[in-house]
């Protein structure tokens, strides 16, 4: 099996010619946590761009900065003990970071939307779906409840939740976890934002479940022209979705390329034992088989974050931390590998 072949489908024309302005570009970001043990550099000189269409796919193991680097984009990092303390975060050109608390909450839910693993930390326990989703559609749009209302039934409909009238009326307890979750989806593209972020969207769900939600955020997303940044563990959903793929680990960028280049020419060690641990078809589970720890994110050693736990280094891997560096033979733009070893075979 080719994990490349699953999606079927061809990136925009826009994306082919390369003529897209980004419509997210996050520009060397850095968010560091401030605590007793020392400064934790979570997400440390990240960069990458989404454009309009476009699914960006963020995989790494756990601790490697995902959720960190969307509760940046979303200036939603806990403060204290987090800061962004470098980078930029433009949306549609504007630097979101620095931006005024009021100014933020008017683009989050609006040009930003998320979606969550757990449906649970989003939706209000003790409000119905209807208060839910026509509070958020008025905070953002000047709509009587009548026409949030209907907005609200349409966006049920669009994301394929039986009987929209009645589960309006429904409290979150009083619903089965797949239509928890397509009715926090449902709240999130309820104001069409241009920029989606997905983090860990399906891990909670039944296989079908997960499959169908799935199709269904590419299938609006190809509608609306919405980019989508896809936080998975999951190599299987990165070929059924992403059109790049941005390899994260220890805070860091290790790794990025279109689907196909860094599922079939994967050319960092991490990136290839990350492919080796994935789950088999059919099976679900988080990447925990790459022998080792990772660093301590506070106190990080000289050299490349991933030289304690890979099989091919070389004493310069020790002596300082390698660029992230485009690959000789591999004309991909935006083709990039954070490895000193980069163009040897293995
Ligand atoms: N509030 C916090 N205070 C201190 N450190 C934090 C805080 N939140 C996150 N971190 C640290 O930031 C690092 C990155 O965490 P993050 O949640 O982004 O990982 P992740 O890649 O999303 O992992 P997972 O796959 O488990 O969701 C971790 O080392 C984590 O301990
Ligand atoms: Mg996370």
């Amino acid at each position: 099996m080719t994990l490349v072949e699953d999606r079927g489908t061809a990136p925009s024309p826009a994306l082919r010619s390369g003529s897209a302005a980004p419509l997210l570009e996050v520009r060397n970001l850095s968010t560091h946590f401030f605590t007793d043990r020392g400064v934790v550099k979570a997400v440390d000189d990240v960069s990458f761009s989404v454009a309009p269409g476009e699914v960006v796919a963020v995989v790494g193991e756990s601790g490697s900065g995902k959720s960190v680097t969307s509760m940046s984009i979303m200036g939603l990092v806990p403060n204290p003990p987090g800061r962004i303390v470098g980078g930029q975060i433009l949306l549609q050109g504007r630097d979101l970071v620095g931006l005024p608390r009021k100014a933020m909450q008017d683009i989050r839910g609006d040009r930003i939307a998320m979606i969550f693993q757990d449906p649970m930390t989003s939706l209000d326990p003790v409000f119905t779906v209807e208060d839910q989703m026509v509070e958020t559609l008025r905070r953002h749009r000047d709509l009587s409840r009548g026409e949030a209302r209907d907005i609200a039934l349409e966006t049920l409909d669009k994301v394929h939740v039986p009987d929209p009238p009645r589960r309006l009326k429904a409290y979150p307890f009083e619903l089965s976890g797949g239509l928890r979750q397509r009715v926090m989806i449902a709240i999130a593209l309820s104001c069409q934002p241009a920029l989606l972020i997905a983090d860990e969207p399906t891990t909670a769900l039944d296989v079908t479940v997960q499959a169908q939600i799935l199709q269904l955020l590419t299938e609006l997303q190809r509608d609306n022209g919405m980019g989508i940044v896809l936080i998975t563990h999951d190599f299987g959903v990165v070929a059924q979705c992403a059109d790049r793929v941005v390899v994260m680990y220890a805070g860091r960028v290790m790794e990025t390329g279109s689907r196909e280049a860094v599922l079939q020419r994967p050319r960092h060690p991490y990136t290839q034992a990350l492919l080796r641990s994935r789950p088999r078809l059919g099976e679900r589970g988080r990447l925990t088989a790459i022998p080792g720890i990772p660093p301590d994110l506070a106190n990080p050693l000289p050299g490349c974050p991933f030289a304690n736990r890979c099989a091919e280094t070389v004493d310069a891997c020790w002596a300082g931390l390698p660029a992230l560096q485009s690959v000789a033979g591999d004309a991909e733009p935006g083709r990039r590998v954070r490895c000193i070893r980069r163009e040897s075979p293995t």
